[in-house]
């Protein structure tokens, strides 16, 4: 079962959060008037799961986000979250104040949760160190780099700690040395107690993944889940599309 396979070190940092599943069960979609997208789309993820949605353009990849974050409704099928409280989302085009530093960007969530502007401000230059961003606390979010500022989205969801974080393709601007270091930090979101889901295009970000779902796996006609995993091999509790070992 998958979970006597997560390592111990991650079990005991998750543990202290309540517990928060994302479940999907026969979602399918279609906008007005347009062909169906996808179907039969069942899946079932936990805290410290990190989920890539492939499939090619226009297969719906942004759509599904949209729909598990709320603001699409499926035209089949359900969704259920339960624990999940908060949802983070980090688009494509990362969206920063452009004068604000990046110390700002991380700090501010911070603020917001009452901690004081020192213990802010240090939590939020330990989480950019963290993403190999220390040497731009200070530069206004305008003067970063298209990599610098989709890392800076990712600390500062680190600091939010969504239960659901949703991500649009983070790595599709970036060149392949940004992109391998982006990859790496879903992993540490997700070992801060989220479940993490990345629409992407880029076998690296799929590979730095636990599971995948493939909008394109499957012909739309086929009764099967698209979910697979990808943490070892041939795993029978994946025969179940909502595993009920998870
Ligand atoms: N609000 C909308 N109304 C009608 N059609 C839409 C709407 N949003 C998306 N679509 C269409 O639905 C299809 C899926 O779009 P979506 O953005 O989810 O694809 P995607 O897999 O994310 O593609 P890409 O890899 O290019 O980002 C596309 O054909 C798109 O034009
Ligand atoms: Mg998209």
């Amino acid at each position: 079962m998958l979970r006597s396979r997560r390592p111990a070190a991650k079990t005991k940092e998750l543990r202290g959060r309540a517990d928060a599943e994302i479940r999907a069960e026969g979602l399918g979609h279609a906008f007005r008037g347009g062909p169906l997208l996808f179907e039969n789309v069942s899946f079932r993820f936990r805290r410290g799961d990190v989920v890539a949605i492939c499939g090619p353009s226009g297969s719906g990849k942004s759509t599904l986000l949209s729909i598990l974050a709320g603001w699409e409704k499926p035209v089949e099928g359900q969704i259920d979250k339960p624990g999940i409280r908060t949802t983070g989302w980090v688009f494509q085009n990362p969206h920063g104040v452009a004068h604000r530093t990046a110390l700002d960007h991380v700090a501010f969530p911070l603020l917001a949760q009452g901690s004081s502007r020192r213990d802010a401000s240090d939590r939020a230059r330990d989480v950019l160190s963290g993403f190999g961003l220390e040497n731009t606390a200070e530069r206004p979010f305008h003067a970063l780099s298209g990599g610098e500022a989709q890392r800076l989205m990712l600390a500062r969801a680190v600091c939010i700690a969504p239960d659901l974080l949703l991500v649009d393709e983070p790595t599709a601007q970036l060149d392949q040395t940004t992109a391998r270091t982006v990859n790496a930090t879903l992993r540490h979101v997700a070992d801060g107690g989220s479940i993490v889901l990345v629409a992407t295009h880029d076998q690296g970000t799929r590979d730095a993944c636990t599971y995948t779902v493939d909008l394109a796996a499957h012909p739309l006609t086929e009764r099967t889940s698209v979910v697979s995993n990808l943490e070892g091999g041939k795993d029978e509790s994946n025969s179940d599309p909502l595993r009920s070992g998870a």
